[in-house]
């Protein structure tokens, strides 16, 4: 195999921040005690280490030396924990778990301490809350009244306010009800005060039958959870009304359309998958868990402006080293608890995506609002869904299949190593430290402050709409304050069509081209596609409503939309001004 050549990566300011606060390792004193070569060199050597147990000593350093140049160039960077843990005494590298929460008081709070021992390393956690009893029901010991679903999840809520995750970050949650649920609606309202539930995302589990009956305007039952008994009927239509109206007001819920997750779980004789990580990219079965990576879609861009395309020859050969990078994480990985462990070793489960598709597009000269925006991402996604694929299968060869595989599953009769092999995480922090834009999501703003890691406040302006401007013989410093003031570049007047049409910002992208772009993606990606349709403040519910029916009708597996300023402090703000 060709090496890769190596231009390192360019670690910006705000990039240097981030790593010094929380990733870089720190002596006994507290002072920091490497640099980011250090940091990329200790994950290389940490994870390559499983290569001793299928290659021997030759394979362990030649992989550490291809996994050290996936990072120090920029290409790759696999997720938060891997890169804060390996290597360490703590050694948990996954994101994203999933834990069951059985309808007992042991099997409730067994659930809360199995979150906080995963949250203590670092990984976000999912859960289904659909087994507990509504509120209001029998507790057979008792004689008393059960406090139902969304009381339950305060609890978790209150010990995930408490742990922050390996002393490093904010826990995250993502809690899941089923529309049946006879609490939906108190579910649906958890967090419209503001203040409940604020370390959770929610998503609630709606079934294709449900959108049926939304569209046609009939009604559907609720089902208690213990018995099965039909216990009510609610009209379709209001419930998804009132879906979009609390997501209108707080962004929350989301929807997870469950049967487009049956229809592509590899695993059905496992069970159902009832809920996903926190950001929605993976859905998991009871104790999966799922480590997640990003190639760096700007770093794979040859050429400039017009003849620009993408490396799809390079795409292919990171993808293939990033699989296998992924793979030996799971080898490698100290799971917090037993079950963990054996849920990973028997499907292998593995999430690698993408980020910096907005600077790729920008860098091609193609605007994200664009036809050709939607066909970029449909290539890049297959690309990226074949090469994984590819490349799980030749782990199979060398180091057997998945423990659960068998011939004929959805990825066919030839034998694969991962049950799952893609996945578009958020890359939230990632996008930081390679100075790309995050995930597949179009730029927030052309000039913004960040909040990030608890409060701290980072200003960025886009460099490379610096250097745009610049080239098209404007003064950056004005534009950029004018930018700064106003976020966006539609709303400065005097500047080119090309211009503002190659910088569109994700609230001047129209609810239709986000949900194109994440359809596109979705096509090929086996796990799900983390992506949020941004809204303008002056969107309706209605509005919110059009959304999550156009997403199911596209067979997305879940959908989240955000209407700007419906959320305090919320993460990116517009102009520094505003
Ligand atoms: O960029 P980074 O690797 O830090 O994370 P991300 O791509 O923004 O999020 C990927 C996953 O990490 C999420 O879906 C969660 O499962 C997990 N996560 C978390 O547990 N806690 C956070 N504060 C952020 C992310």
């Amino acid at each position: 195999m060709e090496e890769v050549p190596v231009k390192p990566l360019h670690i910006s300011e705000n990039a240097r921040r981030v790593l010094e606060a929380r990733y870089l390792r720190r002596d006994a004193r507290g002072r920091i005690a490497e640099s980011p070569e250090d940091l990329f060199a200790r994950v290389a050597r940490a994870v390559a280490g499983a290569e001793l147990r299928f290659g021997g000593p030759g394979a362990a350093a030649r992989w550490e030396g291809r996994f050290r140049r996936l990072m120090t160039g920029g290409y790759f960077l696999p997720n938060s924990p891997t890169l804060m843990n390996a290597g360490t005494a703590l050694g948990q590298l996954s994101a994203c778990f999933v834990l069951p929460v059985p309808d007992t008081m042991e099997g409730i709070f067994g659930a809360v301490r199995d979150m906080a021992l995963v949250q203590r390393t670092g990984g976000g956690t999912g859960f289904s809350f659909s087994r507990l009893r509504p509120a209001g029901d029998l507790v057979a010991s008792t004689g008393g009244a059960a406090s139902g679903p969304v009381s339950f999840m305060k609890i978790f809520d209150c010990a995930t306010e408490n742990i922050r995750q390996g002393g490093k970050r904010r826990g995250a949650n993502m809690g899941v009800l089923r529309v049946d649920h006879p609490d939906v609606l108190a579910f649906v309202r958890a967090k419209l005060d503001g203040v409940s539930l604020q370390n959770f995302n929610l998503s609630v589990g709606v079934t294709d039958a449900f959108m049926e009956a939304a569209a046609a305007g009939r009604t559907y039952p609720l089902v208690h959870p213990r018995t099965g008994e039909r216990v009510g009927r609610l009209d379709a239509a209001e419930v998804l009304a009132a879906m979009a109206e609390a997501a209108w007001a707080c962004g929350d819920p989301g929807l997870l359309f469950l049967d487009a997750v049956a229809r592509a779980n590899p695993v059905p004789e496992l069970g159902p998958i009832e809920a996903t990580n926190p950001c929605g990219e993976v859905p998991l079965l009871p104790y999966e868990s799922c480590n997640l990576g990003s190639l760096n879609l700007a770093r794979l861009v040859r050429g400039d402006g017009t003849g620009a395309r993408l490396d799809r020859r390079r795409l292919r050969r990171l993808a293939a080293e990033a699989v296998r990078f992924l793979d030996d994480v799971i080898e490698v990985c100290r799971y917090p608890l037993q079950p963990l462990a054996e849920a990973a070793a028997a499907t292998r489960k593995i999430g690698l995506g993408v980020m910096g598709f907005a600077e790729m597009l920008v860098r091609m000269g193609i605007s994200y609002d664009s036809d050709e925006a939607v066909a970029v991402a449909g290539d890049v996604a297959r690309e990226l869904a074949e090469a994984a694929l590819a490349a799980s299968r030749e782990l199979a060869r060398e180091r057997g299949p998945y423990p659960a595989w068998r011939r004929g599953g959805p990825a066919g009769d030839v034998p694969v190593r991962n049950a799952t092999r893609t996945a578009i995480a958020p890359t939230g922090t990632l996008g930081i430290i390679a100075g790309t834009s995050a995930g597949i999501e179009p730029f927030f703003a052309l000039a913004y402050r960040r909040r990030a890691l608890d409060g701290e406040i980072l200003t960025e302006v886009n460099p490379l709409f610096e250097a745009a401007a610049r080239a098209h013989g404007l003064d950056p410093r004005r534009l950029v304050e004018d930018v700064r003031r106003r976020g966006r570049l539609s709303a400065v007047p005097d500047v080119p069509e090309t211009l503002r049409s190659r910088f569109v910002t994700a609230l001047e992208v129209p609810p239709e081209r986000h949900l194109a772009v994440q359809a596109a993606f979705q096509r090929h990606v086996d796990n799900s596609v983390s992506k949020t349709v941004n809204l303008p403040p002056a969107a309706t519910p209605a509005d919110v409503a059009a959304v999550f029916r156009r997403a199911w009708e596209l067979g997305l597996k879940g959908i989240t939309v955000y209407r700007y300023g419906s959320k305090a402090g919320q993460v990116l703000e517009l102009g520094a001004g505003d």
